[in-house]
């Protein structure tokens, strides 16, 4: 059988990781400042990670949600406290997309609306209502084509009033817009959004699985703004490579026995992976990290020439070029050895672990300095 033939790839194996470096099958090694888009959240293979994983694995790795698992409870008490939501609720699941197909259905259940409001250059996942809500015909199948979607210009307040409606049950909207080309919603834009959808009754979702969990500098990067949004949705770094996901859900918003539901979601090991990333986040101090180096770099990036505008919050950072950037992203790739990402044609994408060191931010300065000279 031959691989469903979807994702150009990099003529690359990688076998082994450890913080931020990789190495491939012929011993090369390589600088993370991408960590798998956004996954890698504490650095890779961290030894307290693999403890409490190891552990886990060799009592119980998964049993479904017919029974009590205490590392959900443990991991809501510790994201709730963290995050600064302790009186919110947490459904786990197993990816971005799956929690925002579940915050997306939660709002309509609890309005009784099918209507949500969008914005343009949004990605919120693949599955049928997030990709419903994502601003990429490319990627929209007719099976996921709804009249329910309007998209409103991001960032956009003029017309909000006429666009979030008492027929609206969802707006969804990413704190800071990653495949959009790292766009941060500004505080004017996400307090209006609150303010219309208290006015009509609408569930405001702040989707946060790229720019959420500490990487803005914030647990969630919404909280620049003061805003509370009724739901938010997280995956990626939760698990550090674990695939695992959530929706914080206001308490406002009331459960009942069936209304959702998964078979992974929650499971033992994704609850060690989960609890350990928040310890980690913790004891480390990586929120504070991921600001002060993501501002390190946003200081340094923006005295480069060749730079046309530098975008983001803490280490989730996007550096616009005039020129196209992919002869750059290959050359940090091929010529010194660092991942990082792309959107767009002219844009390069930071979204290393929040555990990288200056070290590790000159090391990336220079050889993008030399790429640029070259
Ligand atoms: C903002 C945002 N939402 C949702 C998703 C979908 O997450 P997943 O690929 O885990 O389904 C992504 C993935 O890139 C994302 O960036």
């Amino acid at each position: 059988m031959k691989l469903f033939d979807v994702y150009p790839l990099y003529p690359i194996e990688l076998v082994k990781a450890q913080g931020v470096t990789l190495w491939d099958k012929k011993g090369q090694s390589y600088t993370d400042l991408y960590g798998g888009h956004a996954v890698i959240s504490i650095g890779h293979s961290h030894p307290y990670y693999l403890e409490k994983m190891t552990e886990q694995l060799q009592k119980i790795g998964f049993y479904s949600n017919s029974v009590i698992i205490s590392g959900q409870e443990e991991l809501a008490e510790k994201l709730g406290k963290i995050s600064g939501y302790p009186d919110y609720q947490l459904f786990l699941t197993n990816s971005g997309a799956e929690s925002n197909e579940n915050a997306l259905k939660l709002a309509s259940f609890h309005t009784g609306r099918k209507k949500v409001v969008a914005f343009t250059s949004a990605f919120h996942g693949r599955t049928a209502g997030a990709v419903a809500v994502t601003d990429n015909p490319s990627i929209v199948a007719p099976i996921n084509d709804t009249s329910h979607v309007t998209f409103h210009p991001f960032n956009q307040v003029e017309g909000l009033d006429s666009v979030i409606t008492v027929e609206t049950a969802a707006v969804i909207v990413e704190g800071i817009q990653g495949v959009g080309g790292i766009q941060v919603a500004s505080t004017e834009f996400l307090q209006a959004l609150r303010k219309q959808c208290d006015v009509t009754g609408a569930q405001l979702i702040l989707d946060s699985v790229q720019c959420g969990y500490g990487r803005s500098g914030k647990f969630f990067s919404h909280q620049y703004s003061g805003v509370q949004p009724d739901m938010m949705t997280t995956a990626k770094g939760m698990g550090n490579g674990f695939p695992m996901g959530g929706v914080l859900i206001a308490p406002h918003i009331k459960a009942s026995y069936g209304l959702l539901g998964t078979t992974f979601g929650g499971n033992h090991l994704a609850c060690a992976a989960g609890n350990a990333v928040l310890d980690v986040i913790k004891e480390e101090n990586l929120i504070e990290n991921a600001a002060k180096i993501g501002q390190y770099l946003v200081e340094q990036l923006n005295q480069f020439s060749g730079v046309k505008e530098v975008r983001g919050k803490g280490l989730m950072i996007g550096i616009e070029f005039e020129q196209p950037v992919g002869p750059i992203r290959d050359a940090l790739l091929f010529t010194h050895h660092i991942f990082c990402g792309y959107a767009g044609k002219h844009t390069l994408r930071l979204l290393p672990s929040l555990a990288i060191d200056q070290k590790v931010a000159d090391h990336f300065l220079e050889s993008l300095d030399q790429v640029l000279k070259a």
